[in-house]
C-alpha cells in the first residue's frame, strides 16, 4: 500500500526512516480500513473501496492504492511520539482517513473535478447524485470508526473529547470550503482571507489528527497542545504546496487536473499575491482575465505567465517554508524524543517539497 511513507525518497533528507514507518504502521492501518469498509454486495461500498483505491470501477482489486496516508500517519506517529501504544491509536487513524476521503468525494463534486489519484472521480463514474450519498455514508463510517476505540479499552471520556476534536475539525474544514468556494467569484480577497480559508479547509484536519493521536498517548497538556500546533501549520504548508502544484504540479505526479484551479477562479495565494503585486499593466490583464464568467483552458498558459513574472510562485514557495518552520517551532516545544522529532521533521521536508 504505497501511501507518502513508502513512496518518500531519503534523498537529501538527514533523518530518514520513513521506510520504518511505513512497515510500522501500514499493514495494521490498511487492515483496520479494510475491516471498516464492508465487502457487501451492496454498490455504495463498491464506490468507496474505487475512491480508496483498492478496486477499479469494474470492481477487479488493484495494486497500487489511493491516497498518501498523511492524516492518520501522523496520527499514529503522535501517539507513539507522545509515549502512547500506536495501536490502541489505530481506529481514530483509520477514522482521519476515512473522514479525509469523504471530504475528498464531496470536495470534487464541488470543484467539478473529473480527475482525482490518477482516476475518474466518483461523481464522474456514478453521477454527483451517488457521489453526495457516497460521502455521507463515509462520513457515518469514520464516525463509527471512531467509537472502536472502546474495544482498546480507552476511557469514555477520552473517546468522546476525541469525537469532539473530530467534529470540530469537520465544521471547521465545511466553513473553509464555504469561503473556497465563495472567493472563487470575488476578487477582493486578501492573503489574510486566504489563510484563513485554508486554516479552516486543511490546516484544521491536520491539527486534530496530531490532537487526538497526542491524547490517546499522554495525559500531557502542554504536549497535546505543541503537537497539535505543530499539526495545524504543518497543514498550512501542506495546502498552500497544494495550491502551487494546482498551478504548476505535473499531472502525472499529483493525478489531479492541474487546470481546474485556474479555469474554477480558486483563489490560491499565487494568485492573490500576483493580482496585488503584478506590475499596473499585468496586474490589469490578470484582474480582466479573472473577470470573465469562466476562464477558458486556452488563457491558462497566459495566466501561469502572469503568475511567474510577478514572482508568485517563489512568494508561495516562501510561505509553505515559514509555516512549515513555525511547525518545527511547535514540535520543539513538545518535547518529545529525539528519534520522533527526526520522524516529523522528515515529513515537514516532504510537505513542503512534495510533487505529489
Ligand atoms: C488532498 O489531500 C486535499 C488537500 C487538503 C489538498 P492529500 O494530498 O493528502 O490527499 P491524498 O489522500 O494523499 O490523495
Ligand atoms: C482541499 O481542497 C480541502 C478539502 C478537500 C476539504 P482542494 O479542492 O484545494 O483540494 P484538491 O486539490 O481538490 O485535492
Ligand atoms: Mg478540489
Ligand atoms: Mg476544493
Amino acid at each position: 500500500m504505497p501511501g507518502v511513507w513508502k513512496r518518500c525518497t531519503p534523498a537529501g533528507v538527514k533523518f530518514m526512516n520513513l521506510q520504518e514507518l511505513s512497515s510500522r504502521y501500514q499493514p495494521e492501518l490498511d487492515e483496520e480500513l479494510r475491516s471498516l469498509v464492508s465487502d457487501s454486495h451492496l454498490p455504495l461500498y463498491h464506490m468507496m473501496r474505487y475512491h480508496l483505491g483498492w478496486v477499479d470501477a469494474g470492481g477487479q482489486a488493484r495494486l497500487t492504492s489511493g491516497g498518501k496516508l498523511l492524516r492518520p500517519g501522523l496520527c499514529l506517529l503522535s501517539c507513539e511520539a507522545a509515549g502512547g501504544d500506536w495501536r490502541k491509536a489505530l481506529p481514530a487513524a483509520a477514522a482521519l482517513e476515512l473522514l479525509h476521503n469523504f471530504t475528498l468525494i464531496h470536495d470534487d463534486i464541488e470543484d467539478n473535478d473529473h480527475e482525482r489519484r490518477g482516476m475518474p472521480t466518483v461523481w464522474q463514474v456514478w453521477g454527483r447524485a451517488q457521489g453526495i450519498n457516497t460521502g455521507d455514508a463515509m462520513h457515518v463510517l469514520a464516525r463509527l470508526a471512531l467509537l472502536n476505540l472502546e474495544a482498546m479499552n480507552v476511557p469514555s471520556a477520552r473517546i468522546i473529547r476525541a469525537a469532539r476534536i473530530l467534529d470540530e475539525a469537520c465544521l471547521r474544514l465545511c466553513e473553509g470550503q464555504y469561503m473556497d468556494i465563495s472567493f472563487e467569484e470575488r476578487l477582493d480577497i486578501e492573503v489574510d482571507d486566504y489563510l484563513e480559508m485554508i486554516a479552516g479547509k486543511t490546516a484544521a484536519l491536520f491539527a486534530s489528527s496530531l490532537e487526538i493521536g497526542a491524547l490517546l498517548g499522554t495525559d500531557d497538556a502542554q504536549k497535546i497542545k505543541h503537537l497539535s500546533e505543530f499539526g495545524r501549520n504543518l497543514g498550512m504548508a501542506f495546502q498552500i504546496r497544494d495550491d502551487v502544484l494546482g498551478i504548476w504540479g505535473e499531472n502525472s505526479k499529483t493525478g489531479k487536473s492541474t487546470a481546474s484551479d485556474i479555469t474554477k477562479k480558486k483563489k490560491t495565494l499565487p494568485v492573490i499575491y500576483a493580482m496585488r503585486k503584478a506590475g499596473p499593466e499585468k496586474r490589469e490583464t490578470l484582474i480582466s482575465i479573472y473577470k470573465q464568467e469562466a476562464i477558458a483552458p486556452e488563457y491558462i498558459p497566459r495566466v501561469m505567465n502572469l503568475l511567474d513574472e510577478a514572482g508568485a510562485r517563489q512568494y508561495s514557495a516562501d510561505a509553505a517554508r515559514r509555516y512549515s518552520n513555525m511547525a518545527l517551532e511547535e514540535l520543539a516545544k513538545a518535547g518529545v524524543p529525539t528519534s520522533f522529532k527526526d520522524d516529523f521533521i522528515s515529513l515537514a521536508d516532504f510537505v513542503t517539497g512534495r510533487e505529489y
